[in-house]
């Protein structure tokens, strides 16, 4: 049974897009994430590789965090890729070496992407007084600003 959502309809169901197409650039992301952390060579493959996996694994507990948002909120979220690329507006990136500058544009292009989405997910779910919503998309902005900076830092 669909747990019975506390909030109106045209909550569940605004806050609700906002999440599926979050889901949807998450997985995609984490695609990207592990396509970076299996192919990058250089000097600096110690540190990215695993910096990367930090981010693959954080990215993980977000999508789980965010389906089952998807859930409380009483609708149900994609679980196919097919689903994802339909909603998403990232591409996925190909199996290919990729130089450290390189990861570093991607990422920053990337965490810039997911800043935006989640602000608007913060944005949709204040102006409906959804402040269990707002208070998740708080918790992965701050998560996503901090990695900003962090990858901003290493790309100078
Ligand atoms: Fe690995």
């Amino acid at each position: 049974m669909m747990a019975q959502s506390t909030m109106d309809k045209s909550t569940t169901e605004a806050v609700g897009r906002k999440l599926n197409t979050l889901l949807a650039d998450f997985h995609i992301v984490y695609g990207h994430l592990h396509a970076l952390h299996w192919n990058v060579e250089g000097p600096n493959f110690f540190t990215i590789h695993k910096e990367l996996q930090g981010m693959y694994e954080q990215m993980a507990e977000f999508i789980d965090d965010t389906a089952e948002r998807i859930l409380m909120l009483g609708n149900r979220p994609a679980t196919t890729y097919k689903e994802y690329l339909e909603t998403t507006s990232l591409a996925e990136l190909q199996s290919r070496k990729y130089s450290a500058e390189e990861v570093g544009q991607l990422v920053l292009k990337d965490l810039a992407h997911v800043i935006t989405e989640v602000r608007t997910l913060i944005e949709t779910a204040g102006e409906h007084n959804d402040e269990g919503t707002a208070d998740f998309g708080v918790s992965m902005l701050r998560e996503f600003e901090k990695q900003n900076w962090f990858w901003s830092a290493f790309s100078g």
